[in-house]
């Protein structure tokens, strides 16, 4: 690592690569349950060549490197496990271009979210995607993990709003994918293959990014239901209706609790709740709204409430943002899983997920994207010797979703936190398929190494 570290800082310099271990600890974690791993070296890249001389010197001296953008990852993308150089993109923060006209942005890995959403609505236009931490994430993170988010339910993924993007391979060589057209069908699909790859085939140094109308107008409504089958009714309801609400959020019960405990008032009789969000044209997001408050009252509901102004929908928003820190800071140890089921499985799934905790003593809590069938089952416990438990509940979760014809991961990845039981779903075809892909782009498997594939260590599921 010696020889490395003196190759990095000849290449780019002293105040680029960080080695002391104070240093790069800020580098060696992110917002999983994953422990973190101290990196041999930090590479604070300000440009796609920083990258790619970072990259020049991993592929020399066979080290892995791991790309990071924000550290928001919820799987253990950024973590560098097997040591190494992490080479951090959040000094690339430039957006390069906003066209109205062909609407389309085009941005650097280390832009924050919130900084794009801010920068093209003050055009008049909108980038959907949001998973929730757009304070801190940035796109290349984003780009990586194929990020979702509460808005998906109308507008989908990022995948849907990446049109084109520069990379760098493992041994240094720089390409272009994709397009700047709306359309386009030339040769395979590169650009959707490397979003959500999990920084595991290339390095993102630049995005070319689909951008639409910012829509006019914007209602927030809480729908409060005093049991989950009603909950579940009304999803399903509003979307047989033809509706398309921009979210379709729900809150379990336990969430619920734990939401109250942190002294937000929610009516004692709530036992599900909904947070449900139209966009457009103000007319019909009127419209709209009375429809779904209405299918929500067909379903059962105790009460639905209209946020009032912006303000108040601010207020709204924060607090489900706040959800994920939140649990965190409930118990010593957390666990979220972003598991997604067919809609009409999701009230099963919420069921089970109690039957679990009853069954293995491991609090939790359930919300997410009802919408997308994309719930975060969250698991929360103190003692370390909890630990067998928490794994049988993991492992009845991971299954049940598979008999419910569901899959294990809608918006977080694989990572490291998963990769055990990518075998429960995938089948060894498949998986070898990918495992042949990944070669073929780090035939050394250097590239954040030990992600989305089970290791040899791994039980057999
Ligand atoms: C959320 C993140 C954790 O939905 O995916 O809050
Ligand atoms: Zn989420």
């Amino acid at each position: 690592m010696e020889k490395t570290r003196r190759l990095l800082e000849r290449a780019l310099g002293p105040s680029k690569v960080l080695t002391d271990a104070d240093a790069c600890r800020s580098y060696a974690g992110d917002e999983s349950d994953q422990d973190p791993v101290l990196p041999d070296a930090v590479v604070l890249a300000s440009s796609p060549e920083d990258i790619q001389k970072a990259l020049v010197v991993a592929t020399e001296a066979g080290v892995p490197i791991v790309p990071r953008a924000g550290g928001s990852g919820k799987s253990g993308g950024a973590v560098p496990v097997a040591g190494g150089i992490v080479v951090s993109t959040l000094g690339m923060r430039q957006i390069k271009e906003i066209d109205r006209s062909e609407q389309i942005a085009v941005v650097e890995p280390g832009v924050i979210l919130a900084d794009l959403h801010a920068a093209v609505e003050a055009e008049g236009l909108f980038y959907p995607p949001d998973p929730n931490s757009l304070k801190m994430c940035a796109l290349g993170g984003n780009i990586a993990e194929n990020a979702g988010g509460p808005r998906a339910f109308k507008y989908g993924v990022t995948r849907e709003y990446v049109l084109g993007l520069e990379v760098l391979l493992v041994d240094g060589t720089r390409l272009r994918t994709g397009r700047r057209t709306v359309k386009g069908v030339t040769g395979y699909d590169v650009t959707a293959l490397l979003v959500g790859s999990e920084g595991t085939l290339a390095v993102t140094t630049e995005a070319t990014l689909r951008l639409i109308p910012k829509p006019p107008a914007v209602v927030t409504l809480l729908a409060l239901f005093a049991d989950v089958n009603a909950c579940g009714a009304a999803v399903q309801g509003i979307v047989a209706a033809g509706l398309v609400p921009r979210c379709l959020e729900l809150l379990d019960e336990a969430t619920l609790d734990a939401v109250r405990a942190s002294g937000v008032g929610v009516d004692a009789r709530a036992r599900a709740l909904l947070i449900i969000e139209v966009d457009g044209e103000p007319l019909a997001c009127e419209s709209a709204m009375e429809r779904v408050g209405n299918v929500c009252a067909e379903a059962g509901s105790i009460e639905v409430l209209v946020a009032q102004d912006e303000a108040q929908r601010d207020r709204l928003w924060e607090a489900r943002r706040q959800l994920s820190p939140a649990t965190r800071a409930m118990a010593k140890f957390k666990i979220s899983e972003d598991v997604v089921v067919p809609r009409g499985s999701l009230v099963e799934l919420i069921v089970e997920t109690r039957r679990i905790s009853e069954a293995t003593g491991v609090r939790v809590l359930t919300y997410g994207h009802a919408g997308d069938g994309n719930l975060h089952v969250n698991f929360l416990w103190d003692d370390p010797a909890a630990i067998p438990r928490v794994e049988d509940a993991l492992d009845r979760l991971f299954r049940k979703v598979i008999s419910l014809r569901g899959t294990l991961s809608g918006e977080h990845g694989i990572g490291t936190s998963k990769s055990a039981y990518l075998p429960l779903e995938q089948s060894p075809e498949l998986i070898d398929l990918q495992r042949r892909l990944k070669a073929t782009f780090d035939p050394q498997g250097l590239l954040n190494p030990h992600k989305i594939f089970p290791r040899a260590s791994h039980r057999a599921c």
